[in-house]
């Protein structure tokens, strides 16, 4: 298996690329730089960066290494967007989670406003990095992408929904499937289309690959649910039952563990049909393998 090597190699390219970018916390004001640093550098898995690099690879027989640096602005800025996103989401006002990757979330770490302030600037950072690929019509292109994959049609959309779903007595199944498409499916998806604009892929190529995004991002979604529901803090670097707690409507609380499994399964094996015949495909095929793999 080669995808652990290809996890470790990509996701230490981004870190180097991350840490270029943001302030040192030395500069003042560093509460916020060390906010910032602190949820960036918490150990997250760096799923959409690799599955940026991976997709971008495919696309491709070799990348030289300064493309392979286009490539790394566009999954840090994309990473710094991942990280504001669960900055917020861990707030009192949103998830209230006090926990994250076994450590101390940013607002217990630091407070509720710098947590606030430290998501902005993150978000705002993004769009400076990615505004930097040497090739200004790619980039206004990714800038595109992401302010699609962020906005209200996508994650902070996604986001609302959740919260308002989360006031309800009863939810369909279908606004479940869009909530979990926009807050977790937006940024994978966006990690695959950004690949695509810097390769210049043609439209059929984009749209197969948003597909495969699409459906690894529901299944995801789902699986994220099913392990709060079985998991525990070593496992998940949190408390579980969270979603219950919230009243978070999830496959599995719909439609019971098992069939929420199956969903799962289905989406990622549809996610696989998509790529299996193209060429050079080996390391978005194991990032599939890796999806279902975390299902418990
Ligand atoms: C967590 O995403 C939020 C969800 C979309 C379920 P990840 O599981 O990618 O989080 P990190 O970055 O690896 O911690
Ligand atoms: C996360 O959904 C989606 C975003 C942060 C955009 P969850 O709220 O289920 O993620 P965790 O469980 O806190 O990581
Ligand atoms: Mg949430
Ligand atoms: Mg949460
Ligand atoms: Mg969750």
């Amino acid at each position: 298996m080669i995808l652990p090597k290809y996890f470790d190699d990509r996701a230490q390219l981004v870190d180097k690329e991350l840490d270029l970018h943001l302030t040192p916390s030395t500069e003042e004001p560093k509460e916020l730089y060390e906010a910032m640093r602190y949820s960036t550098f918490s150990g997250g898995k760096r799923l959409r960066p690799i599955l940026l690099y991976a997709t971008y690879e495919m696309l491709a027989k070799k990348r030289t290494e300064a493309q392979l640096k286009q490539a790394s602005l566009a999954a840090a800025a994309l990473e710094m967007v991942h990280t504001a996103s669960l900055i917020h989401d861990d707030l009192p006002a949103l998830d209230d989670s006090d926990e994250r990757r076994g450590q101390e979330s940013c607002h217990i770490k630091f407070t509720p406003a710098i947590a606030i302030l430290a998501g902005d600037a993150l978000l705002t950072k993004a769009f400076e990095t990615i505004a930097k690929l040497d090739d200004k019509k790619k980039a206004t292109l990714c800038i595109r992408v992401m302010c699609n994959a962020v906005s209200t049609r996508g994650m902070i959309g996604g986001q609302t929904v959740d919260l308002i779903s989360s006031t309800k007595k009863n939810v369909p199944i279908n606004v479940i499937r869009y909530v979990h498409m926009k807050k977790t499916g937006a940024l994978l998806e966006a990690a695959v289309q950004l690949a695509c604009v810097l390769d210049g892929a043609d439209d059929n190529m984009f749209n197969t690959m948003t597909l495969y995004a699409q459906n690894i991002g529901l299944a995801y979604q789902i699986i994220d649910d099913i392990l709060d529901d079985v998991g525990d803090f070593e496992m998940l670097g949190k408390e579980p039952y969270e979603d219950i707690r919230n009243n978070k409507f999830t496959y599995p609380s719909i439609l019971g563990l098992d069939k929420a499994r199956q969903t799962a399964e289905k989406l990622i094996s549809d996610a696989h049909k998509l790529i299996k015949n193209m060429p050079n495909n080996q390391i978005l095929v194991e990032f599939v393998k890796m999806i279902k793999d975390r299902l418990p």
